[in-house]
């Protein structure tokens, strides 16, 4: 590895920091050495009903695997977002909105955000939903789907936000698994100039004949447009919260009931639904958008993550919410109408904190300097990534032209299942590297092991697990247990495996590789290649399918997908992107091949195994460096693919 330029802590911020490196080192430590001591403290900062007496009980032992934080105390995720900012705070903003066009601007204070939760919860009770029910929500980057999560934590029932950019057979498959009984949408979302047709979609889902369990649509209102109407079935928000009361109690949860779940990609078969409880991860989450972000009270904190992902729920719901803070809530995308975009929101609202993702820094870079040369930016002081792996050229240039020099990066590693971040730097602790997560948080243990799981010491590369649990771990794939202990305990037993692949440098920091697995990671959403295929292999022409990612500018890695065709089946350009099209119908616009090839054939050892080592580097068009094919069944398959290849 060659030598990397550190990157010092800027004085103002070492002078204020909630934690230095001395500190660090100290409380780090602790955290590993007694957990349980550790954890008894910071579990405070998390308002209880009942207070917990236990804290740690977890066991990674693929035979015998058990997780439970803070298992005997009893809390409510909403009153300790909403309630306890009461008495000092009501009046302090919680959500700041801006629409996707920057004319329609929107505040809620604390006591305004609490009033529409209450009003909701209600609503949702005189639907008939009950703590322990799944409500699914479809909606968009409105302030009215943080109060339909909150409104669900209130009453104790679980939600399942689905992203809105998932096609009407995703929907499906995701309240099939939960067995929603109600689900919460609006007539149309907007982005980026475009309405997307989220009620459409939800109609859509639902005429899927497999589809039983929905008895409620809640509808909110939002941009006033043509919508499909199902009376005795369809209700309006409106409608519902203007009857409805204003007081409404918050349900007594036990630390280990589930908070939410939320479907992600995995190697293997159907998107899973990752399952988070209620008392570990509300303190997991507070604790580390405190420490990681360096949060001070009068901060305005940017997180440009959709809320349908977990960066969405865990760093701009439910972590700032608890630490009272003052969120920027944008529907668009930050780079339209023009990439300046993001500049005049961060001056507009003098946004302290930004935390955005690889792929957007890339495609604003891409469009020069000069788009921010109006740019002032001297309100930011923390700056944040997550995702992907952010390349050196993008980092320096966030760091340049969005910090100004002055505002330390945190590179922040984590993953659905983990709840919250694991790698990071902290702010006014950790001397940074271009490229690297650097250290970790809190209570977590990363280690690196070969493919046999025999842990590397030193300086190493290969699987990255982690050694024991931290309170916001997932605790389960909602309805098969089994295939939770398979996918993440059982590769290396007594460790949980994250399926990235790490280097640790001399200075014990580590460097995300990517993926080890299927899962391909395009502009910071997470697929599986497995699931893309089984959608092309899925329309009548397609005889197999094959899907990897490569090396795209923007997105990080883009989609390729090798396609066999039926007998008979004319190779044309107008399949090609009727293929593009199906994909999209089938699970959603961000999963649409960027590139598909027509493959007569597909590399295959002997057994029928698809060789995708070779239709990677085929792919990333390195292909002098192709390896070993004598495993091969039939190696000139490997020729025919490199041929077409160089024709593109
Ligand atoms: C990748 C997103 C490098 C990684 C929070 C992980 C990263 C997957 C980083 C999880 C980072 C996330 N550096 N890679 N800072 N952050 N990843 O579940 O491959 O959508 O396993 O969670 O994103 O994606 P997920």
């Amino acid at each position: 590895m060659k030598a990397q330029s550190l990157y010092k802590i800027p004085s103002t911020i070492a002078d204020n920091a909630l934690v230095t490196d001395a500190q660090y080192k100290k409380m780090y430590q602790e955290s590993i050495i007694n957990p349980n001591g550790f954890w008894r403290e910071h579990g405070k900062r998390i308002d209880w009903i009942k207070p917990y007496s236990q804290i740690k009980k977890t066991s990674f032992d693929a035979h015998n695997l058990y997780i439970k934080w803070f298992y005997d105390g009893t809390l409510n995720a909403s009153a300790n977002c909403l309630d306890r900012h009461l008495q000092h705070d009501e009046h302090k903003l919680a959500i700041i909105w801006e629409g996707d066009d920057a004319n329609k601007q929107r505040n809620l204070t604390y006591s305004q955000l609490h009033q529409q939760v209450c009003q909701f919860a209600n609503a949702l009770l005189s639907q008939g939903v009950r703590r322990g029910n799944v409500v699914t929500i479809y909606m968009p980057m409105i302030p009215e789907t943080i109060v339909a999560m909150l409104a669900c934590a209130r009453i104790g029932a679980i939600h399942s936000v689905i992203f809105g950019g998932f096609s009407p057979d995703s929907i499906a498959a995701r309240i099939i698994d939960g067995a929603s009984k109600v689900v919460i949408t609006a007539d149309e979302g907007v982005r980026a100039g475009r309405t997307i047709p989220l009620k459409n979609n939800v109609d859509e889902a639902l005429a899927h004949p497999d589809v039983q369990c929905v008895e409620k649509v809640i509808v909110m209102k939002h941009t006033a447009g043509p919508i499909n109407w199902v009376n005795d079935r369809d209700i309006w928000w409106e409608s519902l919260i203007t009857t409805a009361s204003k007081h409404c109690p918050f349900e007594e949860m036990a630390a280990e009931d589930p908070l939410f779940l939320l479907y992600t990609s995995g190697s293997t078969g159907s998107p899973k639904g990752v399952l988070h409880t209620t008392g570990g991860y509300m303190v997991y989450a507070a604790m580390t958008h405190e420490y990681v972000f360096d949060y001070k009270k009068d901060d305005i904190y940017w997180c440009t993550a959709d809320v349908g992902w977990i960066t969405g729920h865990s760093y701009m719901v439910y972590g700032p919410l608890a630490n009272g803070a003052t969120i920027l809530m944008h529907e668009g995308v930050p780079n339209y109408p023009s990439p300046s975009r993001l500049g005049e929101m961060i001056d507009r609202h003098k946004v302290t904190t930004l935390y955005t993702a690889p792929t957007l820094i890339r495609s604003i870079m891409a469009e020069g300097k000069d788009k921010f040369s109006h740019f002032d930016g001297c309100s930011l002081r923390i700056l944040g990534s997550v995702g992907e792996p952010i390349n050196p050229e993008a980092w320096r240039w966030y760091h340049e032209v969005i910090g100004k020099q002055a505002c330390p990066i945190v590179d922040t590693w984590w993953q659905t299942e983990t709840g919250g971040i694991l790698i990071t730097p902290l702010p006014g602790a950790t001397e940074t590297k271009p490229g690297s997560a650097t250290r970790p948080f809190f209570g977590v243990q990363p280690a690196i092991v070969d493919n046999q799981g025999t842990l590397l010491e030193g300086k190493s590369e290969g699987n990255l697990v982690i050694l024991d649990s931290w309170p916001g771990q997932m605790r389960t794939i909602y309805g098969d247990h089994d295939r939770f202990i398979l996918t993440y305990f059982k590769t290396f037993n007594g460790m949980y495996c994250t399926g990235d692949g790490a280097k640790r440098d001399e200075d014990g920091y580590y460097w995300i590789t990517g993926r080890v697995d299927d899962v391909i990671n395009v502009a910071g959403h997470r697929l599986g290649t497995a699931e893309i295929e089984s959608a092309l292999v899925a329309h009548p022409h397609v005889a197999e399918a094959a899907v990897v990612g490569y090396p795209h500018d923007i997105k990080g890695q883009g989609i390729y997908a090798y396609v066999t065709l039926n007998t008979g089946v004319k190779e044309d350009e107008p399949l090609m992107q009727e293929l593009i099209r199906w994909v999209r119908k089938e699970i959603g616009s961000i999963a649409s091949p960027d590139l598909i090839q027509w493959a007569p054939d597909l590399p295959k050892t002997r057994s029928g195994k698809i060789m995708r080592r070779f239709l990677r580097k085929i792919a990333a068009n390195e292909i002098t460096q192709l390896g070993d094919a004598s495993t091969l069944a039939d190696p000139s398959v490997i020729d025919a693919l490199i041929v077409t290849r160089l024709n593109k």
